[in-house]
């Protein structure tokens, strides 16, 4: 499908604001409590928030708390903190694993090879990247690209619950099986879990927050070594521009 640049996204619902220390109550559940250590939620303005307040609270985030986190190990390999971006209001929030080398280099979300085939995921789906959000579960590149640890992954996901909460997303597409377990609370395949939506709950009390529709799909890292399971990805893209009432590509 051809790119549109120009298009902006229908305009956003104004969901009610979550607090977020629900949130890191529900991942208390999840990770343990230990995890919560250290992260301040960032205080929700009384005016109800949109794209600016947003964008301004996921600055503070950024530059008060990631860029300077010494939290696990990986602050002392890594060379820039990633935090992750895009629009801070954005309908779609895209969650991959953790920086690469490319990302450890330009303090970027997804430049390097990865990145580009999800830019052109995202071009194909008719968005940009700066109508999405990108950000991963880790924001330092674990040494040589391993697979993200147990503890780092608990000392750093307040970081992305904390980004979610503030951007409100009406969908998150996870990439890959990191992002998609931790979200999800599965130990679950991503062979299994991609294909259909799934709930993501911002507050684990009843009524608080509504179920976020979750896509778990294949990393991008993984159809570059794996180029046949493309379409499948394809078709979990396509069922989330439905979801979102986008345009559908007719293949
Ligand atoms: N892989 C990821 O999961 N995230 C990036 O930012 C780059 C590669």
């Amino acid at each position: 499908m051809a790119r549109m640049a120009d298009r902006t996204l229908p305009p956003l619902p104004e969901p009610d604001p979550v607090s977020s220390a629900s949130i890191r109550r529900a991942l208390a559940q999840n990770l343990g409590a230990d995890s919560l250590l250290g992260v301040r939620s960032v205080p929700i303005p009384s005016a109800r928030p949109g794209r600016k307040g947003k964008e301004k609270r996921l600055k503070v985030l950024d530059e008060e708390q990631v860029k300077s986190c010494t939290k696990c190990g990986l602050a002392k390999t890594r060379h820039k903190t990633v935090f992750g971006q895009g629009h801070g209001a954005a309908r779609l929030v895209f969650v991959g694993e953790a920086p690469g080398a490319d990302e450890d280099r330009q303090g970027l979300a997804f430049v390097g090879r990865a990145g580009k085939l999800l830019t052109d995921m995202i071009h194909a789906m008719g968005l940009t990247r700066e109508e999405v959000f990108i950000c991963n579960v880790l924001k330092c590149r674990p040494p040589n690209n391993r697979e993200p640890a147990p503890d780092e992954i608990r000392s750093c996901s307040p970081y992305l619950m904390e980004q979610l909460s503030i951007i409100e997303p009406e969908v998150i597409v996870t990439l890959g099986a990191p992002a998609t377990r931790l979200l999800l609370n599965t130990d679950e395949s991503i062979g299994r879990l991609r294909g259909r939506f799934h709930e993501f709950y911002l507050s684990d009390q009843p009524g608080e927050s509504a179920a976020i529709p979750l896509m778990p799909t294949y990393h991008p890292a993984y159809l570059l070594r794996s180029p046949g399971e493309k379409k499948k990805t394809w078709a979990d893209l396509k069922m989330v521009l439905a979801h979102l009432g986008l345009p559908v590509p007719a293949r």
